[in-house]
């Protein structure tokens, strides 16, 4: 069975036809974040699946990860490591390019930010194609073969699909 909260939760994200463009139905998680019952339903979900799952990191994805991945993050007592988009990271970074529907973006994460054999949660708003999440994966593990040095290191990403209606 479904938990209750989760029909709460999808009527709060406000869906908007044709948004940017044409044919896309956008998931607006802005009416979410104004209904306080509906937000702290979301973050505590998260946190009842992840605490105690030794994840002492959690990746937010720009830039609506940024909103829903810290209060994650300090429920379950992991560090929160910001997925920017370029040149916004002040320190060394890793890149990471990855596909668009019309052209290609690149996310960063800063070195050292994650060691060798951390386990991982990657937050961001939504799935559409997969390209951003694949990325954001990829960039967890670039970050240790390549700038630890570390061969058998290895994170694993657990992630998850926060939709209107797609939850489980
Ligand atoms: C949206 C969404 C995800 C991504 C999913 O971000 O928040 O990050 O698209 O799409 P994909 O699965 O096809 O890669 P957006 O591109 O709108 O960037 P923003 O959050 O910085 O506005």
């Amino acid at each position: 069975a479904q938990d209750p909260r989760i029909a709460g939760i999808s009527s709060a994200i406000r869906v908007i036809p044709d948004f940017p463009k044409p044919g896309i139905m956008f998931q607006d998680i802005t009416t979410l974040l104004l209904d306080t019952k509906a937000f702290r339903d979301t973050i505590d979900l998260f946190v009842e699946r992840y605490k105690d799952k030794n994840i002492s990191v959690v990746a937010g994805i720009e830039a609506r990860g940024f909103i829903f991945g810290p209060p994650i993050a300090l429920a379950i007592g992991a560090k929160f490591v910001p997925m920017r988009k370029p040149k916004k990271l002040p320190g060394e970074v890793i890149s990471e390019e990855y596909s668009l529907e019309y052209g290609k973006d690149v996310m960063e994460m800063h070195v050292g930010a994650v060691q060798a054999g951390e386990r991982a949660l990657i937050v961001d708003d939504l799935v559409a194609t997969g390209g951003t999440l694949s990325a954001a994966i990829r960039l967890l593990g670039t970050s240790l073969l390549e700038y630890q040095s570390v061969k058998s290191g290895f994170v694993i990403c657990m992630v998850e699909q926060m939709e209107s209606n797609v939850m489980e």
